[in-house]
């Protein structure tokens, strides 16, 4: 496996690949790497010739520099687990290599941005547009993949690919989870033994809620059950919404006519003492 910390030398790893007419599958990442991030290698490892992990924290996607500095950093372990799944190079570059000017791109994601993540974190969507093509304008992969996790930046990354033709093919890999449920996340690094135990709430509630909804509840009657179960763990609940899966419009209830890509999702996310976490899950 190949680590580069500069962005020549990855160009030149990557010229002669696609010289040879090799397909190259990207799977961006901030690090702190656990199983989840291990299924998208391997799902590009399945898929592409060359497999690239890029391990970045991207300054320009955290609002609140307190998330930033505490964001888990775990390089050396990361590139031991790359080196036992089929990743072929690794591209950790330094925040001097990708800003060497402070950045002054902004990007405007309309509805997209605005709802959930985007209404509580003003100007992450912004700075994942602006890393996230950064990473295929240097790497220009032929595929790129993604965790259902994150789904509403999925979404964001879809229409960021459509709208300024990036040349290569977007995949969604679904949430791997711990036995208990949760999803699993850099983040969960940054829990206590009791947290950890709490946080199963989230996946407890998004399957309580999908029960509601599909036994006819509305949204609100179904935020209420999930906002008394964060109550019950000293939890707190940010946003329950029910949205569109692919324009992200929110709904008020169920009905298929509302929802045009006909796959709603319901989308979470709460704070376990400082530690914010988010999961969702398609109603069908
Ligand atoms: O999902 C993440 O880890 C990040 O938002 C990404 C896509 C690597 C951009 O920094």
């Amino acid at each position: 496996m190949e680590i580069f910390k500069q962005i020549a030398p990855l160009k030149a790893f990557l010229n002669a690949q696609k010289r040879a007419g090799k397909s190259i599958g990207l799977v961006p990442t901030m690090g702190a790497l656990h199983a989840g991030h291990l299924s998208l290698i391997t799902t590009s490892a399945a898929q592409n010739d060359v497999t690239v992990c890029s391990i970045f924290v991207n300054p320009t996607q955290f609002n609140n520099p307190g998330d930033l500095q505490k964001y888990p950093r775990t390089l050396d372990k990361d590139t031991l687990l790359l080196e036992k799944v089929e990743c072929d190079a690794v591209f950790c570059p330094d925040a001097s290599e990708m800003y060497p000017e402070r950045s002054i791109i902004k990007f405007d994601f309309g509805h997209l941005d605005k709802v959930m993540e985007g209404a509580f974190r003003p100007g992450h969507f912004s700075g994942v547009g602006l890393v996230v093509s950064k990473l295929f304008n240097i790497i220009q992969p032929t595929h790129a993949y993604f965790g259902q996790k994150d789904w509403q930046q999925f979404a964001v990354i879809r229409r960021l690919v459509d709208e300024l033709n990036f040349d290569l093919e977007l995949t969604s890999v679904p949430t791997s989870r711990e036995d208990d449920g949760l999803a699993m996340s850099s983040r969960n690094l940054r829990l206590n033994p009791e947290q950890r135990q709490v946080a199963t709430v989230f996946y407890e509630s998004l399957m309580a809620a999908k029960q509601a909804l599909q036994q006819g509840k509305t949204v609100q009657e179904t935020r209420a059950i999930v906002q008394t179960k964060f109550d019950e763990r000293r939890v707190s609940l940010e946003y329950f919404e029910l949205a569109d899966s692919k324009n992200l419009n929110i709904l008020e209830n169920v009905k298929a006519s509302d929802a045009p890509s006909g796959q709603p999702i319901m989308c979470i996310a709460g704070f376990v003492g400082e530690v914010r976490l988010i999961d969702n899950m398609f109603l069908q």
